[in-house]
């Protein structure tokens, strides 16, 4: 990855996790990573990076974090051509195994067409029964799960940072 691509976290957060895993994120990615808070971001936050890592939590029953929803209205017709996107959500397997994780997929469905995206996580080693955050065997992203399994979050961070990295350093995408 080069030293010259500026990277920009944007995360939506009600109490606190995405924050901090984001953090986390950005630790694994180094310097040239910044934290954005979606609450306050503005759409021309966007274009101050070439990559954007996009977190959120899910919420109600498969709903996607409350201050991505206005972001989302916000970045309709953002142009995001030249911009490389990545995922990453957080979720609770144990009590919404029914959608878990839809919020990332609900991300993903907004910006997939949009830009060139990255990051797709396998989803064998998670438990639950339906996500919009699946195409096959993949997630569309990171998956945390800070609820039940908040002790394998630093080396899936550190695997999927690894990944990045290795993804930005070739063409290649799934
Ligand atoms: C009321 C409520 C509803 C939730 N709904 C979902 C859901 O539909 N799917 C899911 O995967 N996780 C769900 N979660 C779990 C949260 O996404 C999880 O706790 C997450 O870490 C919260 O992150 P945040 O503090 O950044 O918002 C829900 C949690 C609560 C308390």
């Amino acid at each position: 990855m080069k030293d010259s691509l500026r990277i920009g976290i944007f995360y939506g957060t009600s109490s606190g996790n995405t924050r901090q895993v984001a953090g986390l994120i950005a630790a694994g990615l180094g310097k040239q990573a910044k934290l954005v808070d979606v609450e306050f971001a503005k759409v021309s936050d966007i274009e101050m990076f070439d990559m954007l890592i996009f977190g959120t939590s899910t919420w109600g029953m498969g709903d996607v974090q409350y201050d991505w929803g206005k972001y989302l209205i916000l970045t309709k017709k953002v142009n995001l051509s030249e911009k490389t996107i990545a995922f990453f959500g957080l979720g609770d397997q144990r009590n919404y195994p029914e959608c878990y994780q839809d919020g990332m997929g609900i991300l993903y469905e907004h910006f997939k067409d949009k830009a060139r995206i990255i990051g797709y996580w396998p989803s064998e080693s998670y438990r639950f029964t339906q996500s919009k955050a699946v195409i096959g065997n993949m997630f569309v992203g990171l998956a945390i799960d800070q609820d039940n399994e908040a002790l394998l979050t630093a080396e899936r961070i550190k695997q999927w940072c690894a990944l990045l990295r290795n993804e930005m350093n070739s063409e290649q995408t799934i």
